[in-house]
Formats: C-alpha cells, structure tokens, sequence
C-alpha cells in the first residue's frame, strides 16, 4: 500500500539513487549535496512509500524570509501518472501554508513538459526564463506560486 511520511535520514541514499535515475549526469544531485540539503538547510521533505521502497520524494527549503523553494521532486518511472507528484506537492505546500509561508518558487528545464504541465497544473505559472542555467547550455524557467491566492 501506498503511504506518505516525511523524508528521514535513513532514506538519503534510497532518495540520491532514485534521483540519479529521474535526472542525467551532471543534472542529478551528488550524495553530498543530499547530505547538505538534510542537515545543512530548514526544509520540509516527504516521501511516497511503497512495501518499504521509496518510489517517490519531495524536497522543499524554507527560507527566513517564508518562502520556499521546492529543490526536487522525484517519481520512479514505474509509479509515474498516478498523482503521487501532485499529492506529495500539495501536502508540502498544506505543510507550508501552516508555517506561514506565502510564496514558493522552483526551476525547471525548459523541456520538461511532464514538470511543466503537473507545475501548472498545481497553481504555478511562469515568471521567467534563466539562460543556460543547467550545464551552462540548457534554459531553465523559473516558477512561482502564491499560496496566499
Ligand atoms: C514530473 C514528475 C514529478 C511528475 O510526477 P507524477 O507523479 O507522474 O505526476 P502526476 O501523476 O501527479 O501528474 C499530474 C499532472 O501533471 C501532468 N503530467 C505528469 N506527467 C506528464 C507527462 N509525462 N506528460 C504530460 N503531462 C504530464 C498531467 O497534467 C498530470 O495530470 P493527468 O495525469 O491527470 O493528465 C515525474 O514525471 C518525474 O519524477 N519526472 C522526473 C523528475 C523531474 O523532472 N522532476 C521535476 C523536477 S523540477
């Protein structure tokens, strides 16, 4: 059965591999930068469960200035199209809307129209395009949402 708790620190190595899986070399986080993510910054992170397998994660920062930004969402190819990335969205932002936090923003790749359209989908929208922002080569767009609308 499927289930939803919040990211623990045994799961940084189940969440680096599934990250190495959902994104290319050089795109994908390192296990440090996971490390750094969990114990160097304030965040909010859940994860999607499945018979003690980890097939999806969120991670969201929360900055001083209560705003956030979602770091990544992952979901394993096999469970792809069945809400888990908009479930596990919408909990965080209900997490977030809690501490008082009014707007959330996120990057993307240009291409990434399954990210694109889930974002939209969920009440983002477009504030602007950042140059080569991946690699130096590939644009990405920058995404608001105001959770006070
Ligand atoms: C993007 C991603 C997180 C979507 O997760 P998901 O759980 O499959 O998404 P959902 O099932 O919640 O989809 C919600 C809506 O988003 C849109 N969407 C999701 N995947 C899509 C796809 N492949 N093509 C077009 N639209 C898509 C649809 O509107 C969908 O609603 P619908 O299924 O009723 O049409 C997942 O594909 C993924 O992990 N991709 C690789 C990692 C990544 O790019 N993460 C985002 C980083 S910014």
């Amino acid at each position: 059965m499927l289930s939803y708790r919040k990211l623990k620190q045994k799961d940084l190595y189940q969440a680096y591999q599934l990250d190495q899986l959902c994104f290319p070399r050089g795109i994908a986080y390192s296990f440090d930068t996971f490390l750094y993510f969990y114990f160097y910054i304030d965040h909010y992170s859940l994860v999607a469960e499945e018979n003690e397998g980890i097939v999806g994660f969120i991670i969201a920062s929360i900055e001083r200035n209560k705003t956030s930004q979602i770091i990544t969402l992952d979901i394993h190819p096999n469970y792809r199209r069945k809400k888990i990335g908009s479930k596990l969205l919408s909990r965080v932002e209900e997490h977030l809307i809690s501490l008082g936090v009014k707007n959330v923003c996120l990057q993307v790749e240009v291409n990434n129209t399954p990210a694109i359209s889930l974002y939209k989908k969920c009440g983002f929208t477009e504030a602007k395009r950042l140059p080569k922002y991946y690699l130096n080569k590939i644009d990405a767009l920058l995404m608001k949402k105001n959770l006070a609308e």
